[in-house]
């Protein structure tokens, strides 16, 4: 697949980071944006720029904990521009929580902001491109934290494991429906969300370098894609390695 030129991007968690910086690389090439988040204000800031860079777009603020709200969306968006060509459901946030601190109620919140998120998008909008005569694009912006459990990551990335794990199988039962799903997993990114989080972030990438990649991924659509490769080099030998080395490497990289 080439540019992507003229078509309908929902982005859903387009108010600030990753998201807001996709929707203004997507501006010019005449794409029909619909930008989503909680955040009005920030929100409308982008439609803007959006806008001023020769995009068309619709600004909707809404929770993605809420599924009314998130069917609603889908909805407005078929009727504003006749279809959802792509969606990219990036909400979603991953504070430092350690286990020995943490809750159960801090866990199912965490599962909620980067699970459900996904879930209350991903229904109506397999609903929606089913009667798409060309099907759709899903992706969803995980995590390398979802390929592994982190140290002070651990609900974040369980959370951002089962929403891969789900979207795997949507990708299998619905490629026969023409609907195509693609999972991102950016490594560290420097969004102003995580700029002072105290988390070490080795290889950390500028949200516009994460940005780039993100649309690249939009428009190969693989099943999965992963970055930068230092960092994605790096949760794959950890992967392999016997449990008790990478144990002592990830305490390492954790207490730095
Ligand atoms: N930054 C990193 O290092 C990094 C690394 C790997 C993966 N990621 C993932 O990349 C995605 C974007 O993160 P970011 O770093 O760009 O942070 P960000 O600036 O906080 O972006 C998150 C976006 O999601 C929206 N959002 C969060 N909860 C929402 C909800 N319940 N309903 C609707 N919108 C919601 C936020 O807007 P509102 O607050 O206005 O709702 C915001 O627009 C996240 O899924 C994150 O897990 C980030």
């Amino acid at each position: 697949m080439g540019k992507i030129i003229g078509r309908t991007v929902l982005i859903v968690g387009a108010s600030s980071g990753i998201g807001a910086e996709v929707a203004r690389q997507l501006a010019p090439g005449g794409n029909r944006l619909v930008v989503v988040a909680r955040r009005a204000r920030e929100l409308a800031t982008v439609a803007e720029a959006v806008r001023a860079a020769g995009g068309t777009c619709l600004d909707i603020a809404a929770d993605a904990l809420d599924p009314q709200a998130a069917a609603k969306v889908v909805e407005s968006a078929v009727e504003a521009f006749g279809s959802v060509d792509i969606a990219l459901l990036n909400a979603g946030q991953g504070p430092d929580m350690s286990m020995e601190d943490v809750s159960t109620d801090d866990v199912s919140r965490i599962m909620a902001l980067n699970y459900d998120v996904v879930v209350n998008y991903l229904i109506p909008l397999i609903d929606q491109m089913k009667r798409q005569p060309a099907g759709g694009l899903i992706a969803q912006t995980n995590s390398l934290a979802g390929l592994m459990g982190i140290p002070r990551q651990g609900p974040y990335s369980a959370a951002k494991a089962a929403a891969r794990t789900l979207i795997d199988a949507a990708r299998v039962e619905l490629a026969p429906k023409g609907i195509r799903f693609t999972t991102i997993h950016p490594g560290f990114v420097a969004t102003d969300r995580v700029g002072t989080d105290g988390l070490p972030k080795p290889f950390q990438i500028s949200q516009e370098q994460a940005a780039r990649r993100v649309i690249r991924a939009l428009q190969k659509e693989p099943a999965n894609c992963f970055f930068p490769w230092p960092t994605a080099t790096l949760v794959r030998a950890l992967r392999i390695l016997p449990a008790r080395l990478s144990a002592l490497v990830l305490r390492a990289l954790a207490s730095r």
